[in-house]
């Protein structure tokens, strides 16, 4: 890193999902500076619709053993040996945040809400991207099991939209093809 910032579109370009992360811890301070930059993403209403529950640092240990005891094992069938082996894809990530979102009452804004939580995810990973840090957003099926949400201190009419894991990298991993802008656009009047 010498210091000098991305460019927007370089970040938006370059970023991707890390999967393979080093085990490396991210620092509190670095985590904390990304999730209050993000917050300047777009929402309605300025209603700021997220919140997150954030573990680095000693908080990591406890959070494995929920995600291994009310996550990774009641999610499938699995001998100690390969729950140990999927262990480690959560047990590498250097930060967590899960990021929830209040789930209003009327379509319109729950949908605004879920959006702009999701602008302020991408914010968060491209900055933290910026950062030599890489970040995959995943969504596994417990993320909504209620033993797994009352450990995180999950309440009534909210969601956790994501697991937000960031963590230091040793290989980028390779872009897959994306379509190209001709294939995912029309010009308004061509139908
Ligand atoms: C809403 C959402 C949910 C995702 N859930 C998962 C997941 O559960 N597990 C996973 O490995 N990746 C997950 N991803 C990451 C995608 O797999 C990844 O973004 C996609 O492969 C494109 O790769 P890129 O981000 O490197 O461009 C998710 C991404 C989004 C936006």
């Amino acid at each position: 890193m010498n210091g000098q910032s991305l460019s927007v579109r370089d970040a938006i370009l370059q970023r991707r999902s890390i999967k393979n992360f080093n085990g490396q811890p991210v620092e509190r301070e670095t985590l904390l500076a990304v999730l209050e930059d993000a917050k300047w993403a777009p929402n309605h209403g300025n209603r700021e619709p997220w919140r997150m529950v954030v573990a680095c640092d000693m908080e990591l240990k406890e959070l494995h053993t929920v995600l291994r005891d009310f996550g990774v094992a009641k999610w499938k069938e699995l001998s100690e040996d390969e729950l140990t082996k999927q262990m480690k894809k959560f047990t590498s990530a250097g930060a967590y945040a899960f990021v929830v979102v209040k789930e209003d009452v009327r379509q319109k804004e729950r949908l605004e809400d879920y959006a702009a939580t999701s602008s302020y995810i991408q914010n968060a990973q491209l900055l933290a991207w910026d950062l030599g840090i890489g970040a995959c957003w995943k969504t596994p099926p417990f993320i909504d099991a209620p033993k797994f949400r009352e450990a995180l201190g999950i309440n009534p009419g909210e969601r956790i939209i994501s697991m937000l894991q960031f963590g230091y990298y040793d290989e980028m991993p390779k872009a897959k093809p994306r379509k190209a802008v001709e294939d995912f656009i029309t010009f308004f009047g061509s139908n």
